[in-house]
């Protein structure tokens, strides 16, 4: 038997905030087995007891997965002092939300938001070999030369020996006059700051970073900067199979 208190429970299946749910529950709007509730605090047994709100089923789903389009200026962490956390865009009453790995903050594109400890750990496990793919803009231009050593693997660390493994870097745009490039570039790896110091050991500059995509999913292109949308089933069961 697992139970929780009538209005978390409401609270969780996203009805509304706690102050909200004593409302609607004083309005009579749920029931608990076919009896109108009448108390906030009762507790359910969540895999037994049949809650209705406004004569609805409320199921409880037990994990909630995101994609967010991250804009600049927002920190991929659960807490920060100094600036606003990516969770802070995301419109969920649960508390547990953590995204799936970091981008810088001034790193743009998508972000996978979820409370499934078990799939982030999947994902971001580095046996796993997750294709993660960016859209960069680069203060140089990039040669058919750098396009070799990304595929060698770069070492790029400061002072000690850190290896990026073969990573796949394809030219879309040079500018010569500007001096400046875009290019796609593929990862399989997480480390810190990784393409920037990789595009740094080619002895250039990333200007401008997207993820476009993650595993099996696409930064959707209607997803405006800023805002997200829960995955659907088929985005779920893709990640799940990965
Ligand atoms: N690589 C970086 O340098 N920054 C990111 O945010 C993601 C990958």
């Amino acid at each position: 038997m697992s139970t929780k208190r009538l209005d978390k429970y409401l609270a969780d299946a996203g009805i509304g905030t706690r102050t909200e749910i004593k409302s609607y529950i004083k309005k009579g709007f749920v029931t608990v087995n076919g009896e109108i509730a009448k108390k906030p605090d009762i507790k359910v047994d969540i895999n037994t007891d049949d809650i209705t709100f406004q004569n609805e089923p409320i199921e409880l789903s037990l994990f909630e997965y995101y994609i967010l389009n991250k804009p600049a200026g927002y920190v991929s962490a659960t807490k920060d002092n100094t600036a606003p956390t990516v969770l802070s865009l995301i419109k969920s009453n649960r508390k547990d939300l953590f995204p799936v790995g970091r981008l810088d903050k001034d790193t743009e594109g998508l972000l996978l938001i979820t409370n499934d400890g078990a799939l982030s750990h999947k994902l971001l496990s580095p046996k796993r070999h997750v294709d993660k793919t960016y859209y960069a803009k680069i203060d140089g231009i990039v040669t058919p030369d750098d396009i070799l050593a990304f595929e060698k693997g770069l070492e790029i660390g400061d002072e000690d020996l850190d290896i990026a493994m073969p990573a796949k870097l394809t030219i879309l745009d040079s500018n010569e006059q500007e001096n400046c490039s875009t290019v796609h570039i593929t990862i399989q790896e997480g480390k810190f700051h990784q393409v920037k110091r990789m595009v740094q050991a080619i002895g250039k500059t990333v200007t401008y970073l997207q993820r476009v995509s993650f595993g099996p999913l696409q930064l959707p292109p209607e997803l405006a900067l800023g805002t997200f949308r829960s995955l659907t089933d088929e985005e779920i069961n893709m990640l799940q199979k990965f």
